[in-house]
């Protein structure tokens, strides 16, 4: 069984987090459980392939919900990566399964405490699309917005990665 994470990410801190989400998963996981693939949500398959038990869906938190073409402009004139899509794009594109596990996360600022959360956001909408089962995961903080990513939540992003091996482990209820 295969851990598919997708993620999207402008300034760089959100690829980090999924990255060591993915290390996490790794540690935890027995060789035979499975492998874990990281996907750009530029490259993201539409359609998600019969041998991923576990989708994870990443994004940073933008304008209180995921990003926007308008908000990842205004991230490109500070200097961060354009992209094609972001994960609201994806979402829309992508054949649901409504079986499927899918937990997501997000990243967002910590100086100011903004309502709102890509990952509760990206929840609502891949269940709104047909993914019945995706639920919110975590919120990883950064320190402004090119980061970096705040002090620790890249070991709790560790840390969480290993608790949804053990999760993937126990055949992902
Ligand atoms: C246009 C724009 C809007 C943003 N809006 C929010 C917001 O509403 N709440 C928040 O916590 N962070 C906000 N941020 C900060 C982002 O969450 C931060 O840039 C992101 O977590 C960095 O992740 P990345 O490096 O993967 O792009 C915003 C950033 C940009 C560029």
């Amino acid at each position: 069984m295969k851990v598919l994470i997708v993620h999207e990410s402008l300034f760089g801190n959100t690829r980090q987090v999924a990255e060591t989400i993915a290390e996490g998963l790794r540690q935890g996981l027995a060789p035979e459980l499975g492998e874990v693939a990281l996907v750009d949500v530029d490259q993201a398959p539409t359609s998600i392939g019969d041998d991923v038990g576990l989708l994870l869906v990443g994004g940073p938190t933008h304008a209180f919900s995921m990003t926007r073409p308008q908000t990842r402009q205004e991230a490109a004139a500070k200097g961060a990566a354009s992209s094609r899509q972001g994960l609201r794009e994806w979402i829309w594109a992508v054949t649901p399964r409504e079986s499927l596990p899918v937990v997501t996360f997000d990243t967002r600022v910590h100086v100011r405490m903004l309502p709102g959360s890509a990952a509760a956001a990206a929840a609502k909408a891949l269940r709104h699309r047909g993914f019945d089962r995706a639920e919110r995961g975590e919120t990883f903080w950064v320190r402004d917005t090119a980061g970096p990513v705040v002090e620790g939540e890249l070991e709790r992003a560790l840390r969480w990665g290993a608790e949804l091996a053990t999760r993937v482990a126990h055949g992902v209820s």
